[in-house]
């Protein structure tokens, strides 16, 4: 048996332990949830009928103390052990993305044009499955179930957190599914996991006129030109080359006709960054330009900057206890990481903010399966992941309330 052979086994083995730990019964339950949630997609605060399944779920599951927070969203308390103990919370979010599914699976989505393309009804359903072995076995102190709606556009965690549902609770402990990891293996890093996600939107005005006579006019289609190539320059020249940054533009919008130049010119695009610091200086410097390329062209900018998440960072302590976790329900060897910055973003980061906690990437890759992404529609993980990943969450739990 090769090297590579024999840590697969390894693996495999421990994944079958993770799965041994719910009942035969408790698998069917999660798993025909899992699909019932997969059928039936819906999108960013339209979850009603994933808040209703999800609602009979737990009810089914003995957990009672179940809640409406956040418009679509739900709250279930599962009680400690001891009173007066820390309180953590478990989240996982619901909703689904505008993709026609083309996995030919048979619990494939019944809806053309709406997928769970991203993998949140298996978040949903790990979540439940956490909640199964909480009852259990409980942590000393409360966990809260935190079902989240409208993550795709980053409003769900705000309004959890306003809602009130997180107070008083010391840690919270999330996750994603990553095609690229096998199922067995677990991102659990202090530090950066996500990027923060601002949008701009820049309108240059300028005076219009006829084509041939340019100068007539101020021409903002040149300008805004010279700013798309300008803001190239904000990440290879102004930020820091050891920190991970991105400017993306990616609509540009002028004029009616080929020989009218235009009164205005827009553009709008993406800013990414993990570190906060990065952030502030993309955003500020992405403005400062806009103004200057403006001004060099005798044209004037209106920019627009629009808040997004900000960067996803778990915190050393929130790690520490999801990688006992890990090591508790896996090993040692499950723990890997991210080669490389993720640029995405996840409004989990909101949470962060505020408390101390981890969001994994857990993988759902096996021999034989499809290699194709999230936000595909071929995305197709391997359902082991769900009783992994809910057993994780459930030591995480335990972990941060001892
Ligand atoms: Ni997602």
């Amino acid at each position: 048996m090769s090297q590579h052979d024999a840590r697969t086994a390894m693996r495999e083995s421990r994944v079958k332990a993770a799965v041994a730990l719910f009942t035969a019964e408790e698998r069917e339950a999660l798993l025909t949830l899992r699909r019932t949630l997969h059928a039936n997609p819906e999108l960013s605060w339209q979850e009603r009928t994933t808040q209703a399944t999800l609602r009979a779920a737990l009810e089914r599951a003995g957990i009672t103390d179940v809640r409406a927070i956040a418009d679509t969203g739900l709250v279930a308390t599962i009680p400690g052990s001891t009173p007066g103990a820390p309180i953590v919370a478990l989240r996982g979010d619901i909703d689904a993305l505008p993709i026609t599914e083309e996995t030919g699976l048979p619990f494939a989505s019944q809806y053309s044009g709406l997928m769970h393309a991203c993998g949140h009804d298996m978040h949903a359903t790990w979540a439940v499955a956490a909640g199964m072995l909480l009852r259990r076995t409980p942590s000393a102190g409360d966990v809260r179930l935190i079902l989240q709606p409208a993550e795709e556009v980053g409003q769900g965690a705000p309004k959890v957190l306003d809602s009130g549902a997180l107070d008083g609770v010391r840690a919270i402990f999330g996750a994603h599914v990553d095609w690229r990891f096998s199922v067995g293996e677990v991102v659990a890093t202090a530090g950066p996991l996500a990027a923060s996600t601002d949008t701009f939107e820049i309108v240059f005005h300028g005076r219009g006129g006829h084509g041939a006579r340019p100068q007539d006019t101020c021409d903002p289609v040149v300008g805004l030109s010279d700013f798309v190539m300008a803001a190239q320059t904000l990440v290879s020249r102004r930020l820091d080359p050891a920190l991970p940054g991105v400017v993306s533009v990616g609509v540009v919008q002028a004029g009616t006709a080929a020989n009218v130049i235009p009164e205005s010119a827009r553009c709008a695009g993406t800013i990414r960054a993990t570190v906060p610091a990065a952030r502030a200086l993309l955003c500020d410097e992405l403005t400062r330009l806009a103004h200057a390329v403006a001004a060099a062209h005798r044209l004037t900018a209106t920019v627009t900057l629009s808040e997004g998440t900000p960067p996803l960072v778990n915190t050393p302590l929130g790690a520490a206890w999801a990688q006992s976790a890990v090591r508790e329900v896996l090993s040692e060897q499950a723990l890997t990481s991210l080669a490389t910055a993720n640029m995405g973003g996840e409004d989990f980061a909101f949470y962060l903010e505020r408390m101390d906690g981890c969001f994994m990437r857990v993988g759902t890759w096996r021999e034989g399966r499809s290699r194709s992404g999230v936000h595909t529609p071929r995305f197709d993980p391997d359902e082991d992941a769900l009783f992994v990943a809910g057993a994780i969450l459930a030591a995480s739990a335990r972990a941060a309330s001892a």
